[in-house]
C-alpha cells in the first residue's frame, strides 16, 4: 500500500485512489487535514471543475487538484503553503463576483460551504464595482425542490447525483462558459424516489427543499443521530431537533448502510413523530363497550385483569402475541419474556410490505423485521388463521400492522377474540376494538436498537419527549408483568439493562448491546464497536 506524507503527517492508504479520496479513507480529510472542496463527493463521480482543492505536491511544478491527483507511494504534500492559500483566494473571489450577498435571506446561511470557505480561505474585500449577474430566482424545478440559479457555483454535484445515483438525470447544464446555467430538460420535473439528496449536496443555498426552507434558521436545531424508521433499510439520519420538536431528518452517512443518501418518503417520516394521530390517552373499554380514557395504572390493572380470567378458563394457552417490527429489540425482547411467563400459546410478527427499489427503498416497511424474526417472532399469518377460527381468547398486539391486507385484512376478524390488549404509537382501527390500549414512543423518543434487514443492530436515543404520557412497549409490558405476577417482572425496564440481557441470552445479539454498538452499528453475531 502506498505511504504518503500530507503536511508531515504520513498515511498508508490503499492504491489507486486519490489524494482527496485517500484522506477521506483515513478519516482526517477536514478533520485534521483542510482541503476545501465543491465539487468533490466522496460518493460521485470526479467532476474536477471548482478548482479549489489545489494543493502543492513535491516535485510537480504546478498546483494539483487533490481530487483528482492519484497517490503514489513516497508522495509528499503540502496543504499548508502560501501557494495553497493565495489559489484558495482566487478560486474564491471568482466565485463570488457574481454570487448575490443574500446570506441574511438565504436558508442555507449558517451550513453554506461558500460562507464556511469565504470566511477560512477567502479575502474579506472584493474588487469589482460591476452589477453582479442577474439569474432566475425561486425556480421550481419539481414537486420537492426549489432553485435559486443566482447562488449556483456551478459545482454539478446535483446533475451527478442525480445521473449516477438514482439514475434519472432530470438536470443538464445549460448554455456556455459564463453562460452556463443548472436546468431541467424541458417538460421533465426533478422528480424520483431521492430528490431531495440534490438540497444536501448542493454545497450553497441554490437548491433547498420545499418542506424544510424558511421554517427555522439551522444553527437553533441541534442534530441528534438517529434511524429512519420507513423501511428495514434503517438509513441513518440526523434528527434536527428544536423546542422539543424535530424538523427535518437530514441524512448521517454510514458507508454500510445508506452511504450517504435516504430516500425522499423516510425524509418526510420525521413528521410521523409530531403526527396529529398519535395515541395520547391509554383507554380502557367500559361496561357499555365505550373506550374510556384513563391513567396508566388503571389501564395497567384492567389489562392485567382481562388476561388473568383467560389465564384461568380457558388457559394461557388461548392467549397470542402479535409483535411490532417498528419497536426496539429491547422492547420485543421482553415481549418475548412476557409471552414466555405467561405461558401464551403462540406470536408472530406482522409486517406491511411494500415497494423497494435496487438503491435503498425495502419492501418491508418497518424498522426492525429483522429484530423480530432474530427474537423468534415468525411471520403471524399462520397465527391470523388461528384468530380467525377462534382459537384465540386473549391477543396482546403490538403496532396494527396486522390489520393489513396480507393477515387479519381489518379489525373484523378480531370479532371472535375476547380480550385485545393494544400497545401502538398512532390511531388506527385497532382502537375501535381493544379492550385495552397503550400510547406507546416512537423510536425518536426513546433508547434502544434496531436490526437492520442486513442485520446490522443499530442505536436510537431520544430526540424529543413526547408531550404526554407514552411509554415504549417494554416499559408496559414490564407494568403488565408485575401487575400478573410473572416471574422475573418487578416493573421496571431500563433499555440498557434490557439490551445487555439480550445480547447475553441471545447469540445473535452478542456483542450487540445499545451500550456496545457504536454511531455506525455493529451486525449481529459481530464483534460490537462499529464505525
Ligand atoms: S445547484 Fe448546487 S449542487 Fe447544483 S451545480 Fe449549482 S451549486 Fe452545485
Ligand atoms: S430507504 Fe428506508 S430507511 Fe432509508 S430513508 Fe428510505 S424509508 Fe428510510
Ligand atoms: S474539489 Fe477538486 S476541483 Fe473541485
Amino acid at each position: 500500500m502506498p505511504r504518503i506524507t500530507v503536511d508531515g503527517q504520513e498515511f498508508e492508504v490503499a492504491e489507486g485512489r486519490t489524494l482527496l479520496q485517500a484522506l477521506d479513507d483515513v478519516g482526517v480529510l477536514m478533520n485534521g487535514i483542510d482541503v476545501p472542496h465543491y465539487c468533490w463527493h466522496p460518493k460521485l463521480s470526479i467532476d474536477g471543475s471548482c478548482r479549489l482543492c489545489q494543493v502543492e505536491v513535491e516535485g510537480v511544478p504546478k498546483l494539483q487538484i487533490a481530487c483528482n491527483t492519484t497517490v503514489t507511494d513516497g508522495m509528499v504534500v503540502r496543504t499548508d503553503t502560501d501557494r495553497v492559500q493565495q489559489a484558495r483566494e482566487g478560486v474564491m473571489e471568482l466565485l463570488l463576483v457574481n454570487h448575490p450577498l443574500d446570506c441574511p435571506i438565504c436558508d442555507q446561511a449558517g451550513e453554506c460551504k461558500l460562507q464556511d470557505y469565504a470566511y477560512e480561505y477567502g479575502v474579506a474585500r472584493s474588487r469589482t464595482r460591476e452589477p453582479r449577474r442577474a439569474l432566475k430566482k425561486n425556480v421550481d424545478l419539481g414537486p420537492t425542490i426549489v432553485f435559486d440559479q443566482e447562488r449556483c457555483i456551478l459545482c454539478r454535484r446535483c446533475v451527478r447525483f442525480c445521473r449516477e445515483v438514482p439514475g434519472t438525470g432530470e438536470l443538464v447544464v445549460q448554455g456556455r462558459g459564463d453562460h452556463s446555467v443548472i436546468e431541467t430538460f424541458p417538460g421533465v420535473p426533478l422528480d424520483n424516489d431521492y430528490s431531495m439528496n440534490v438540497a444536501d449536496i448542493c454545497p450553497v443555498g441554490a437548491l433547498t427543499t420545499k418542506d424544510f426552507r424558511f421554517k427555522i434558521r439551522v444553527w437553533f436545531l441541534e442534530d441528534v443521530p438517529g434511524v429512519c424508521t420507513g423501511c428495514s433499510k434503517g438509513c441513518n439520519v440526523h434528527l434536527g431537533v428544536a423546542n422539543n420538536k424535530v424538523y427535518r431528518y437530514l441524512p448521517r452517512r454510514n458507508d454500510a448502510v445508506n452511504e450517504t443518501w435516504i430516500c425522499d418518503e423516510g425524509r418526510m417520516g420525521y413528521k410521523r413523530i409530531g403526527a396529529p394521530d398519535r395515541l395520547q390517552r391509554s383507554l380502557v373499554r367500559g361496561e357499555l363497550g365505550v373506550p374510556e380514557a384513563t391513567g396508566f395504572d388503571a389501564a395497567v390493572q384492567a389489562a392485567a385483569a382481562r388476561l388473568d380470567r383467560l389465564r384461568k378458563a380457558p388457559g394461557a394457552g388461548a392467549i397470542a402475541g402479535i409483535a411490532s417490527p417498528h419497536a426496539t429489540n429491547e422492547d420485543l425482547f421482553v415481549f418475548r419474556r412476557f409471552l414466555g411467563a405467561l405461558g401464551a400459546g403462540a406470536s408472530g410478527v406482522a409486517v406491511t410490505r411494500g415497494r423497494s427499489d435496487a438503491l435503498l427503498i425495502q419492501a418491508e416497511k418497518a424498522a426492525n423485521a429483522r429484530g423480530a424474526a432474530e427474537l423468534g417472532f415468525d411471520d403471524a399469518a399462520s397465527l391470523c388463521e388461528r384468530i380467525r377460527s377462534g382459537g384465540v381468547e386473549g391477543l396482546v398486539v403490538l403496532g396494527h400492522d396486522i390489520l393489513g391486507p396480507d393477515y387479519l385484512g381489518g379489525v373484523g376478524a378480531l370479532a371472535r377474540v375476547d380480550t385485545v390488549i393494544a400497545i401502538d404509537t398512532h390511531a388506527s382501527d385497532l382502537q375501535r376494538v381493544a379492550h385495552v390500549l397503550f400510547p406507546a414512543r416512537v423510536a425518536a423518543e426513546k433508547h434502544g436498537t434496531l436490526t437492520n434487514h442486513e442485520g446490522r443492530v443499530q442505536r436510537v436515543e431520544p430526540a424529543v419527549e413526547p408531550a404526554f404520557d407514552a411509554r415504549s412497549e417494554g416499559e408496559v409490558l414490564a407494568a403488565l408483568g408485575l401487575a400478573l405476577g410473572l416471574p422475573g417482572f418487578d416493573g421496571r425496564y431500563d433499555a440498557h439493562e434490557v439490551s445487555k440481557a439480550l445480547a447475553q441470552s441471545v447469540p445473535a445479539f452478542a456483542g450487540a448491546s445499545l451500550d456496545s454498538v457504536g454511531p455506525g452499528g455493529a451486525p449481529l453475531g459481530g464483534e460490537g464497536g462499529g464505525s
